[in-house]
């Protein structure tokens, strides 16, 4: 038997009674998160990307124990037609997030890869998106294509890491355009890594538009420009911040690290802050447009900022500066699992 409880829940609270300075209670509100999810479709291909995704996770949680990064990257784009013809675009080549990948994946973590569709991806960004045709690097000899041998040097490191990611089943590439297509895929991605508990984490390097025009305001056709008298007015919604779901609904044991990008270096610590307190995570990257190849400031409640900097003789060396970066966040992963672990145990 029990111990005696000195306490019974049959019994009534009888020093409560009917209180009419206490405000009604009010019925329970969608968050603007969920109303967004109402309101939009998810793209149609959203199941088969879901068991991808679903198996890569397996895969490594079953055979390899390797941590699992998210990486985002590139920017999205805010149709203005459902047949769409023009749309807004956000500023993002993509190279802070290949980039990354990489190195994620060369301090041994699998990488999912949740890039806007078309922009730079890890590895072959050395060859692509450059003032180079292809075709310059290589060269005809004895009727043969052979590589360039310029570059076959390089090349070569490049293709065995490459083969490496592939042979280990290490990065899987998942596509966006759209910022709905993003922040479906995002959910998604987030409740699956859910079951990877604190070894998951999310580096969410993409520019994602904070304005969008929502699929119940959307023509279908291409926007006419005599139905308009010759302007074009958009009325644009604020894309509600899902970050503060992902912590602390879609994936809440995994670390979150998030970027902030801005133009002006007098407020560029302050909004890392303000995001640090809005989302409740645990690291933002801070970056201006202007110089966010050289330096970076890791913003976190608990410690002084750390700027992150790339010597002038670096930079002209085309050092990369996520080799300095991506250590320093695996190292702040590496802590967060072991408090998280030990504060299970306790
Ligand atoms: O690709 P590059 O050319 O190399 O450029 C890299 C970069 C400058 C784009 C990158 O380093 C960077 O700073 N990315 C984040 C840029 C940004 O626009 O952040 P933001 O202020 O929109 O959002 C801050 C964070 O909140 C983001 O990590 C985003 O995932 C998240 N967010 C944003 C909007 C939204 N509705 N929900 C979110 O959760």
């Amino acid at each position: 038997m029990s111990p005696k409880k000195s306490f019974h829940t049959s019994n009534p609270e009888t020093d409560t009674a009917i209180d009419r300075t206490i405000p009604d209670f009010p019925a329970a509100q969608l968050s603007d998160e969920d109303r967004y999810f109402r309101a939009h479709k998810p793209p149609k291909y959203l199941d088969e990307l879901s068991a991808e995704v679903s198996e890569f996770v397996e895969f490594h949680l079953k055979n390899s124990k390797k941590n699992i990064v998210l990486v985002t990257s590139g920017g999205t784009t805010v149709p203005l037609e459902n047949n769409t013809v023009r749309f807004i675009d956000n500023f993002s080549a993509g190279t802070r997030g290949a980039t990354s990948a990489e190195y994620f994946l060369e301090n041994g973590y699998a990488v999912i890869f949740l890039h806007r569709e078309f922009s730079l991806l890890p590895y072959s960004r050395h060859y692509s998106h450059t003032t180079n045709c292809f075709l310059d690097y290589m060269t005809e000899e004895d009727n043969k294509v052979q590589i360039n041998r310029d570059f076959a040097d390089e090349m070569l490191v490049v293709l065995r890491k490459y083969n490496a990611a592939k042979e280990s089943n290490s990065l899987l590439l998942i596509p966006f355009t759209t910022v709905n297509q993003y922040l479906y895929t995002l959910k998604t991605i987030s409740e699956i890594l859910h079951r990877v508990d604190t070894r998951a984490l999310f580096y969410l390097a993409a520019a994602v538009s904070d304005f969008f025009l929502p699929q119940s305001k959307m023509p279908q056709h291409k926007i006419q420009s005599q139905e308009s008298g010759g302007k074009l007015i958009i009325d644009l919604e604020p894309v509600p911040k899902f970050l503060s779901r992902l912590v602390d609904n879609w994936a809440p044991a995994a670390m979150i690290v998030s970027f902030k990008l801005e133009t002006d270096n007098t407020i560029l610590i302050k909004k890392a802050k303000n995001a640090l307190t809005r989302y409740q995570h645990q690291l933002v990257i801070g970056n201006l447009l202007q110089t966010r190849k050289k330096e970076v400031v890791f913003v976190t409640t608990d410690e002084p900022d750390q700027w992150i900097k790339l010597t002038d003789e670096e930079y002209k060396n085309k050092e990369e500066i996520e080799k300095i970066i991506i250590p320093a966040v695996i190292e702040r992963h590496h802590k967060w699992i072991k408090q998280r672990n030990e504060n299970k145990q306790k």
